[in-house]
């Protein structure tokens, strides 16, 4: 969708850190002297973010991907308007960042019952991202898909993901057996050269691939065709989401003041809580639409901050644990501890201004005063009232949070708030001077898999893997 400069401005979102400051949240907030004191750190973060910019050696590759697409956008385009036409199930095999961003983007854009609509109310085939290798779930999933009419798009940058790789083998032994072509039936996307499913598509005889850039490690891939093919399959308007994450860029790069620069903000926030000790970080939105953006950034802020040396390879340990909480659901199960439990927490709420639906209160239950009340109003209203009531709780008990107001939810919010997360976690992945993008963790446990499994090549760590093998002493 083009878009008028006022248009994009009206949809422009904002970040309000008031309730992080000492105005309301006194000695417990934070004085503007006491922010200044981190102006210094957070221009070195901007300055180390800008100078990388699209260096893929550094897997800075994800800031150039609102730009350099062109190309790919238009062939997603076509694919994704082939496979509408052809195929009444798209199914996503991959696990992590291979996942985590096409369940958000599906969440955030499309119909909440999406898979439940009938198939004239829906703009693609009916939607599901396999990002686990529990046996029932992949059973259960067959006993609702019809192979011959599935599109699968397997999703990995390496190809050597047990989780998907074994998908991979489950399904394309099924379409086999059942005397269809993987070719058919099958996307690929993946590194361009180097990875498993470059050989299979080869030893196939090509099957239709699509390239994960070198430079975009998997968290940071929803705007390349990791997230691009999926949502656009579902009739996302990828040009428009891809112009929010550009309009972002444009709001951020330019200046090394975080008070002018909401990602910037959000890191200096986040790094100076972290700082004194705040090690958690609630993502909390109101909004069911969002409710997967707490996924998505959870492994995001989680994978990329949690390591152990710096990059002048000083030990350290830092990261601060996402948690996941929705507005206003966990208002009832988490919101006690964030309001009186320790101060161990930075809150972000997601809001938004408006919804697409408002949802009329009816009149009713008069002579109920405590029912009564809510007649007239709107579900809007409703919802945001309890976000601003609890905004205004936790900051009543000394406790900080802040506040990412989208105008809508849309291609263009979600496309900037993308933007604004990655942004944030690049500039705190300076700020503490560590590889932002690498996953040695992640590695480590994908290595043992692979020696409980028997791979060639990991005998070694499977007999110390056996050698570990819980103790009965200690099991009751
Ligand atoms: O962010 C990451 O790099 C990881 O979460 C990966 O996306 C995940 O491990 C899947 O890897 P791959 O795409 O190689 O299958």
């Amino acid at each position: 969708m083009k878009m008028t400069e006022e248009q994009r401005k009206a949809m422009r979102i904002t970040v309000d850190y008031t309730n992080m400051t000492d105005k309301y949240l006194g000695d417990k907030g934070y004085s503007a002297k006491q922010l200044d004191s981190y102006k210094y750190t957070a221009k070195v973060a901007h300055e180390y973010v800008t100078d990388n910019r699209g260096k893929d050696e550094l897997f800075m590759g994800w800031t150039e991907l609102p730009y350099n697409q062109k190309e790919i956008v238009a062939d997603i385009l076509e694919t994704a308007k082939a496979v509408r036409k052809k195929f009444e199930y798209f199914v996503v095999l991959g696990i992590g960042g291979s996942a985590l961003g096409p369940t958000m983007a599906f969440n955030a854009l499309c119909h909440l019952h999406y898979n439940d609509l009938p198939k004239s109310k829906r703009k693609g085939p009916k939607f599901f991202v396999e990002d686990n290798v529990d046996p029932v779930r992949m059973k259960e999933l067959l006993d609702i898909i019809d192979p011959a009419k599935t599109c699968f798009n397997v999703i990995s940058k390496s190809g050597a993901t047990s989780e998907t790789m074994a998908q991979y083998l489950i399904i394309s032994d099924i379409l086999k057996a059942k005397g269809l072509s993987i070719k058919d039936h099958m996307i690929f996307t993946t590194d361009a050269s180097r990875g498993n499913l470059v050989k299979i598509s080869k030893e196939l005889g090509g099957v239709k691939s699509y390239i994960l850039p070198d430079g975009v490690g998997g968290r940071f891939s929803q705007l390349c065709p990791v997230g691009l093919l999926p949502a656009a399959v579902l009739g996302i308007d990828i040009k428009t989401l891809l112009q929010g994450a550009a309009y972002m860029d444009k709001l951020c790069r330019g200046s090394h003041d975080f008070r002018k620069n909401p990602a910037l903000l959000c890191a200096t926030l986040q790094y100076a809580a972290m700082k004194d000790g705040k090690n958690i970080g609630v993502l909390m939105p109101y909004s069911d639409n969002l409710r997967y953006v707490s996924d998505w950034y959870a492994q995001l802020w989680a994978e990329s901050l949690g390591k152990n040396v710096t990059l002048d390879k000083k030990p350290c340990n830092v990261g601060q644990t996402p948690v996941k909480a929705l507005g206003v659901t966990d208002q009832h199960s988490q919101v006690q501890l964030y309001t009186e439990g320790p101060y161990d927490k930075v809150v972000t709420f997601l809001s938004v201004t408006s919804y697409k639906e408002k949802t009329p209160i009816p009149h009713g239950c008069e002579n109920i005063p405590d029912v009564s009340f809510l007649g007239g109003h709107t579900m809007e209203e409703l919802i945001q009232a309890e976000n601003k009531a609890t905004a205004y709780a936790l900051t009543k008990a000394g406790r900080l949070n802040y506040t990412i107001t989208l105008p809508e939810v849309n291609e263009f919010t979600l496309g900037q708030l993308l933007f604004l997360f990655e942004l944030q976690t690049a500039y705190a992945g300076a700020m503490f001077n560590i590889d932002t993008f690498n996953q040695p963790g992640v590695e480590a446990g994908k290595k043992a898999t692979f020696a409980l499994l028997g791979k060639h090549g990991y005998e070694a760590q499977k007999e110390e893997l056996d050698q570990a093998d819980s103790d009965p002493a200690y099991v009751v």
